[in-house]
């Protein structure tokens, strides 16, 4: 997998985890409940290692080549994920009780949440990153080539 920059990457992975979810949904409204609960399974794991490699790979990466620490747009970003990973929490005890009507009604909460996170990344976050980056980039790209 090669990309430009972090835009693409990022943007591409925001993409992967709408679809996810959308699968999500339809298996849980269609009343597949093996097929939701591995759905739910992806979804949960697309999103907590999205979250893991913007702050241990882009995050301190864009606060080391700008000089943004603590109180810029990756301190909010960060306090972002941490209330989603609580939404998140909280899904999976409802999955746990193959409760997806309660989870799809947390999922919407997620899902403004993370809208509005999104817009805030793609339109600001990572076009900084993209230019601030540059060249260290394809390096980058190989350590978050280990997560998943
Ligand atoms: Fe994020
Ligand atoms: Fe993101």
């Amino acid at each position: 997998m090669t990309t430009k920059g972090p835009s693409e990457f990022f943007t591409n992975d925001h993409r992967l985890c709408d679809r996810e979810w959308a699968e999500l949904e339809s298996a849980a409204e269609a009343g597949k409940l093996d097929e939701a609960a591995k759905c739910w399974a992806r979804v949960d794991a697309s999103m907590r290692r999205h979250y893991a490699m913007e702050e241990e790979v882009l995050f301190p990466a864009v606060e080391s080549a700008t000089g943004m620490f603590g109180g810029g747009p990756t301190a909010v970003m960060r306090s972002e994920h941490e209330q989603m990973r609580g939404l998140l929490d909280q899904m999976g005890q409802a999955a746990a009780q193959a409760d997806f009507e309660t989870l799809l009604d947390q999922g919407d909460t997620l899902l403004m949440l993370i809208q509005q996170h999104n817009v805030k990344e793609e339109g600001i976050l990572y076009p900084l990153a993209d230019q601030a980056l540059g060249a260290q980039w394809s390096e980058m790209e190989s350590k978050l080539a280990e997560f998943s």
